[in-house]
């Protein structure tokens, strides 16, 4: 912490302010409710990250970062251009997995799949875990680059700010099924229960859809790998079981409108202060008041029968990379509202809630990414104008 306490003292010396994020009392529940308190906040931890970045005098600086926007404010033609990568990702064949590893992945078609296979296997080690924020930041980043030197992508990754649309996900132009869009939500099925999941006592009423998308990009996508988790009896018996099928949607503002709200989001950034309340009531645990947070809450808008819920199989709909995008940039703005504190914080070990029991882990630990990249340290992705990162959000 020498590092950091030196760095803090020039800083101080030079006149800066060491600046804390400020307080959630700062906003009126208005501005917070209507993402007014999102929009200033947004806008001072840019300016807090383009002193710290142009301080550090890197060739990755606040200028030559490239930049990761939201999906509706790509023009026509990027966005496109975006889903024409992914459904080419999903065509190219496995670029890592050998073909002695087939046997134990027959369900990996794709390097898509492989995307997918590998979050299968860490499913149990990269949530409610010190590395869920970390990992996900290099996974989403390693899909983007694949995009680039596959599949000709000259773009960035989109990021999709859900909050936009919590109150009604069936009326987001990211769903409307055109072209331009990330696909349909899948087609109505009427009829049908409300789901109970025990694990978080809740019974929530069927969705909007819940066949396969049918309009748009990823309608005629093939998926292999999962449901895992389904609250249904549909689950694979194996968990890299070649199981052919649809992707489905079936958008559920139940789950949105009670954790992907901008009140829901901005309590998460200015209310934690501190990184396990941070990444916990982000995942939703610890609180009873909270069983699904905003990372819970924008898989499980998805849907019950969607891909989007399921646990290991999620990235099976690409609006996973958008979404974690999203939580990607919540972490980075709440790095940056007090980036001396927190640039390099972590907490935590490196199994599910600690169960089983598995020492804290360290910045220096090695964290692996299977078919996705070779293993990562994890100090280097802690900050994304350093090592392989050198992005920002708009
Ligand atoms: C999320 O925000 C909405 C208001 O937008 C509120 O009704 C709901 O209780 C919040 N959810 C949680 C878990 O705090
Ligand atoms: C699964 O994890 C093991 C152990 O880390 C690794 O050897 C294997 O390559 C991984 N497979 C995938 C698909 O990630
Ligand atoms: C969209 O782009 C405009 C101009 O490039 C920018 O000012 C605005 O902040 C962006 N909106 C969002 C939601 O990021």
């Amino acid at each position: 912490m020498l590092f950091f306490s030196s760095l803090a003292s020039i800083a101080a010396i030079a006149g800066f302010a060491i600046a804390q994020s400020p307080p959630l009392s700062d906003f009126s529940s208005e501005d917070i409710a209507s993402g007014a308190a999102w929009e200033k906040v947004q806008k001072l931890a840019l300016e807090r990250m383009q002193d710290n970045i142009d301080f550090r005098g890197n060739k990755c600086n606040f200028e030559t970062a490239t930049v990761r926007k939201e999906f509706r404010n790509m023009t026509l033609e990027h966005r496109k251009s975006f889903t024409n990568a992914v459904e080419c990702l999903q065509r190219l064949p496995p670029q890592v997995m050998t073909h002695e590893q087939k046997k134990q992945y027959p369900g990996v078609h794709s390097r898509y799949d492989e995307y997918v296979a590998t979050h299968i296997n860490y499913t149990m080690t990269i949530h409610m875990t010190a590395d869920f924020l970390a990992w996900h930041r290099f996974y989403v980043h390693s899909f983007e680059q694949d995009l680039k030197k596959h599949c000709g992508y000259t773009g960035h990754m989109p990021y999709w700010n859900w909050a936009e649309d919590a109150e009604a996900l069936d009326q987001s132009e990211i769903f409307n099924g055109d072209e331009y869009s990330m696909g349909s939500n899948g087609v109505y099925i009427s009829n049908r229960d409300y789901t109970y999941l025990g694990l978080q006592n809740v019974n929530f009423p069927p969705g909007t859809g819940g066949g396969c998308v049918h309009s748009g990009p990823f309608s005629k996508t093939k998926l292999h790998l999962g449901p895992i988790d389904s609250p249904y009896n549909n689950n694979v018996k194996s968990d890299y079981e070649d199981n052919p099928r649809c992707l489905v949607r079936d958008l559920n503002s139940f789950f949105s409108t009670q954790y992907n709200t901008y009140t829901n989001v901005t309590e998460l950034l200015l209310g934690e202060i501190y990184i396990e309340g941070f990444q916990g009531l982000m995942q939703g645990y610890g609180s009873d008041a909270n069983r699904f947070g905003v990372h819970g809450g924008g898989h499980w808008l998805g849907g019950g029968p969607s891909d989007l819920e399921d646990m290991h199989s999620s990235p099976n709909d690409p609006i996973f990379f958008l979404h974690h995008a999203m939580l990607d940039k919540i972490w980075l703005v709440w790095q940056y509202l007090d980036i001396w504190d927190r640039q390099f914080i972590i907490r935590g070990t490196s199994t599910m809630g600690n169960s089983p029991p598995s020492p804290d882990m360290q910045l220096t630990d090695k964290i692996s990414f299977g078919f996705v990249a070779p293993d990562q340290t994890f100090h280097d992705l802690m900050d994304t104008f350093a090592g392989s990162f050198c992005y920002k959000y708009d």
